[in-house]
């Protein structure tokens, strides 16, 4: 019988990449789609064509209970959430109730249907448990690079409401000896990355000054320093961390890090331009508390788990703005949200 998979946030970025490796490792995968006519959804239906779809909300409890009944799941990987930290500010309550809250929902779903009580459950017919908790819980680090020991110290509504959802699937873990784990993930991009994020913003904005489209693009802290990797490598790590003997957490990075402005530089090089000419820096895209710097030590991953990233910073680079010259040249209007 295949193992069966349910994936929260399947329209997402790394919902996608998720899919497409579970289903070449011959999963049956289930992702759960929330909205009555989310258009996002016809979206992933055409790129991941073998994905059943089942209907539910983080935000609703009896949906997610539903669900787990439905699709009598192996592995939920929750990877829905509010995942722009800008608008954690904009609408921070929202922020808690999807990306905090949904967390304490998705495990008391699995916890019901599966009748787990106080006291633990033996570990045969468990459904395992992923969380995507975020490198944004460390925010003004205490340390560099960070490990999973490092402390947190959130910067946003975001980071808090991750924090919550970290220290509850350890919770769970304790108190009902669930397989539940959290990956800690640095960021990671690709070219199906949402053109809200900065990578896929100077992507985007590199591809149309060089098509003609655009003569200037708006950025905020060019100083700010990030560990970026290549989504198509880290859900490789999520599925590994299931398939651990024990339940453990992990930082997830390549362990290299890179300002927006050398991002900045390595996009326009790419395209043969020169950033210089075109970048305009903007104080209100600042951010009301920033996370200076983000360094992964993926040591244990290395070790435990035998993860490694493949893609370089300059190749990913690279990937995302000749897909975005493509598809510009394509005649594609990335406003309607479409993945190349
Ligand atoms: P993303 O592209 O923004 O996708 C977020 C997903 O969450 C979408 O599928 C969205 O569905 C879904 N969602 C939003 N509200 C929901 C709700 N109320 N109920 C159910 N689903 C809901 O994010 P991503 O980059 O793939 O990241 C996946 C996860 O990893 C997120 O939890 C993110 O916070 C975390 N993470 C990401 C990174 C990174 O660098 N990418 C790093 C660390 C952690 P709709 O289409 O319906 O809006
Ligand atoms: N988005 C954006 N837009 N960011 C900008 C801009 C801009 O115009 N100009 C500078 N930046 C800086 C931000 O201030 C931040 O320091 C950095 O670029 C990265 O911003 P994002 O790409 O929006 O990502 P993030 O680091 O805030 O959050 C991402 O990574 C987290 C893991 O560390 C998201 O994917 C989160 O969901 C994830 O948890």
């Amino acid at each position: 019988m295949a193992r069966r998979a349910l994936i929260t946030g399947i329209t997402g970025q790394d919902g996608s990449y998720l899919a497409e490796h579970l289903l070449e490792q011959g999963y049956e995968v289930w992702g759960l789609a929330r909205g009555q006519a989310n258009p996002r959804v016809s979206r992933m239906r055409k790129l991941l064509s073998d994905v059943q779809v089942v209907r539910g909300d983080l935000l609703d409890q009896g949906s997610l209970i539903s669900a787990v009944e439905r699709v009598q799941p192996d592995e939920v990987y929750n990877l829905g959430a509010i995942s722009f930290v800008p608008m954690s500010w904009e609408q921070a309550e929202l922020t808690a109730e999807v990306t905090g809250m949904g967390v304490l929902r998705m495990l008391e779903a699995i916890r019901v249907c599966s009748g787990v009580s106080r006291g633990g459950s033996s570990a045969s017919g468990q459904i395992r448990f992923y969380q995507a908790s975020s490198s944004e819980m460390f925010g003004q680090v205490s340390e560099t690079p960070q490990t999973e020991r490092t402390a947190f110290h959130p910067r946003s509504p975001y980071g808090v409401a991750k924090a919550y959802g970290h220290f509850l699937t350890q919770n769970y873990r304790e108190s009902y000896g669930m397989f539940a784990v959290s990956g800690i993930l640095f960021n990671h991009e690709s070219p199906r990355r949402g053109a809200e994020f900065v990578t896929r913003k100077v992507s985007l904005g590199v591809a149309r000054i060089k098509l003609g489209l655009a003569t200037e693009l708006r950025l905020g802290n060019l100083e700010a320093r990030r560990d970026w990797g290549f989504a198509g490598d880290y859900v490789k790590a999520m599925h590994l961390m299931l398939q651990a003997a024990n339940p453990e957490d992990y930082v997830i990075g390549t362990g290299r890090m890179k300002s927006v402005r050398e991002l900045v530089e390595a996009a326009f090089a790419a395209a043969g331009l020169d950033w210089e000419r075109y970048v305009v820096t903007d104080q209100t895209l600042h951010r009301p508390a920033e996370v200076d710097l983000l360094c992964a030590d993926p040591k244990k991953a290395r070790a435990q788990l035998g993860w490694e990233p493949s893609v370089s910073f300059d190749e990913l680079v690279a990937m995302m703005v000749e897909s975005d010259l493509r598809l510009l040249s394509d005649g594609a209007d990335p406003d309607d949200d479409s993945w190349p």
